[in-house]
């Protein structure tokens, strides 16, 4: 399978940010750790950040006809953003939202996410765990 990753806002910041919450390791270490697991191995896996809305949607739209499968983090944009929520739906492309901490367990704001109702599933609360849970299952739910 041919797979988008794509992180939101202040995931950038991984390693400086929080670590309490968000742990030691940099967006970049937890990614190329995700590229070097064996469940990696079959798929190709791609890497997208951005801080800014608009230029994830562009994102989620050229993964049409490219990827099979999206694992998204969209940050804060999780709890706010139906513009990214209509962007996965818009493109029809199965796709797992990711999150480190257990968001259902933070703060109240964070409960929900506008996004999860569109994504084939959530994976929340494993730290970096959570990106290759989400790995495996989209590949899980990939048609045969
Ligand atoms: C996050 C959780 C979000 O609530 C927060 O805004 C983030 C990171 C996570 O990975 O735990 O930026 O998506």
């Amino acid at each position: 399978m041919k797979i988008l990753i794509i992180n939101g806002p202040n995931l950038n910041l991984l390693g400086k940010r929080e670590p309490e919450v968000y742990g030691s390791e940099t967006l970049n270490e937890i990614m190329e750790w995700l590229k070097t697991a064996p469940e990696a191995q079959e798929h190709e896996l791609e890497h997208f950040q951005s801080n800014h809305e608009g230029a994830i949607i562009d994102q989620i739209h050229n993964a049409m006809g490219q990827s099979d499968g999206i694992i998204i983090n969209p940050g804060a944009y999780s709890h706010t953003s139906y513009a990214i929520r209509d962007a996965i739906t818009s493109v029809g492309i199965p796709t797992m939202e990711v999150h480190l901490s257990d968001i259902h367990n933070r703060e109240e704001f964070r409960r929900v996410s506008v996004i999860s109702p569109v994504c084939v599933g959530q994976v929340s609360g494993l730290g970096k765990m959570s990106y290759l849970e989400g790995l495996r299952k989209l590949v899980q739910e990939r048609p045969v």
